[in-house]
């Protein structure tokens, strides 16, 4: 068959969108997103997902009741346009929320602003200030997307990798800490930013006041903003507290706090239509009936499973303060299972997730995706597991123990 030439262009245009070329100049380079390929092995070997923040339990019903009244209520201009930068009833209820937790009167309608997941809010943070050739402090591990939205702004991401600073078994994420020369090292007269998420993903560690502290007079000596990525701010366990730069002295003016609707009432799917579940949730904050209390006291006890039952198979968990994710040391199990070492095949945790996927049907994520290619090298003996996923935590724990111990077991007939 001879093609037609609309054929020929419309294949042409297509193949060149598919290739890197036609990206803009200032993404080249960026790295190929690992995140994609494991998804498409997912879709072909259908593992027990325990990698992705997707929780099977129900919604909470203040809310989902909230929201059918909102839709289908007699005030048929709840379905219409709202305000762009928030709708006055949710702006409102962060106002009245966010004014007692950061110790400073909001203004709901000037110094709020409601984007489509904590995700858009980054994205409007970074376009809106980064110039081309400014520098973005990141600190790794980090969530992938800082580096892309920093790149298409122009700017320059420059890393700081948090520090193991011990090696025990029963580590914490509390053990992986700043090393303040590294950061002072990084601050240049072209630093207009930095990134700070805690608490953080997907180690789970809460930046105690000491390292906010530190942060917080280089950014006044730089004059740098500090954008505060505090999505997962309602998941901090018992043992931390989550501290808001926005408060420490002379840090108002320099950050951009961000939190997330959607992990907040675990309704990631929603992103912002969640302002009247705040406010009943403000009414309760502290009481026996509080929704994101309650959540913490649960998700503690998930925690505390998944991490005996990765130690119980030969990893070495990274106990969370905060989140839902949990890292663990794949090393010593790794060392001996059939990984086909390889550089062509990518870093070492990349390959023992493949294996995970493929042998176990087990999905996690690597944990080397988190670092930038220079420093790929100290996230390379972990794997990253996400602990909120099930409602019936007892149920998935025996069967992920009983595919990890069928790792185990491999291992020992493998030696
Ligand atoms: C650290 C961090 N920041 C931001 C986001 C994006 O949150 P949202 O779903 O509200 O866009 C995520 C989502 O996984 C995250 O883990």
């Amino acid at each position: 068959m001879v093609d037609s030439e609309e054929g020929i262009v419309e294949r042409e245009v297509r193949q060149q969108f598919t290739t890197s070329n036609v990206a803009a100049g200032r993404l080249r380079g960026a790295q190929e997103s690992v995140r994609e390929e494991l998804m498409q092995l997912a879709l072909e070997v259908n593992p027990v997902n325990l990698s992705a923040e997707t929780p099977d339990f129900v919604a909470p019903e203040f809310i989902t009741k909230a929201l059918s009244e909102a839709v289908t209520g007699p005030n048929i201009l709840l379905n219409q346009y709202t305000r762009g930068y928030g709708h006055p009833r949710l702006v409102n209820a962060l106002s009245k929320l966010y004014s007692k937790l950061l110790g400073h009167e909001l203004d709901p309608f000037k110094e709020i602003l409601v984007t489509v997941g904590a995700y858009g809010a980054l994205h409007c943070a970074i376009m809106a200030l980064i110039n081309p050739g400014d520098e973005v402090i990141i600190i790794e591990p980090f969530f992938e997307c800082y580096v892309h939205i920093t790149k298409m702004a122009g700017g320059i991401p420059v890393f700081v990798p948090l520090l193991k600073n011990k090696t025990k078994d029963s580590i914490s994420s509390a053990d992986w800490v700043l090393d303040p020369k590294e950061v002072a090292s990084k601050f240049t007269n072209k630093t207009k930013m930095i990134i700070i998420n805690t608490p953080h993903y997907p180690l789970g560690k809460v930046f105690t006041c000491s390292e906010l502290d530190m942060v917080a007079e280089f950014c006044k000596k730089h004059n740098v903003i500090c954008v505060m990525d505090e999505t997962y701010e309602w998941l901090v366990f018992k043992s931390s507290e989550h501290i808001r730069m926005a408060t420490l002295p002379g840090m108002w003016e320099l950050t951009i706090t961000i939190g997330s609707a959607g992990k907040t009432f675990n309704l990631t799917g929603w992103k912002e239509a969640i302002g009247i579940g705040l406010e009943i949730e403000i009414e309760r904050k502290e009481t026996p009936d509080s929704y994101l209390q309650d959540r913490v006291e649960r998700l503690e006890l998930k925690r505390d499973c998944m991490a005996k039952c990765l130690s119980s198979v030969g990893m070495t968990p990274v106990i969370p303060e905060g989140g839902y994710f949990i890292v663990a040391d794949f090393s010593k199990l790794g060392a001996k299972i059939s990984l086909n070492l390889d550089e062509e095949q990518g870093a070492k945790d990349y390959q023992f997730a493949k294996w995970l996927y493929r042998n176990e049907k087990l999905q996690v994520f690597p944990f080397s995706i988190f670092y930038c290619v220079e420093h790929k090298h100290l996230g390379e003996d972990f794997v990253c597991f996400c602990f909120v996923k099930y409602e019936k935590a007892e149920q998935v724990f025996s069967e992920l123990k009983k595919s990890l111990n069928r790792v185990d077991t491999y291992c020992k007939t493998a030696v």
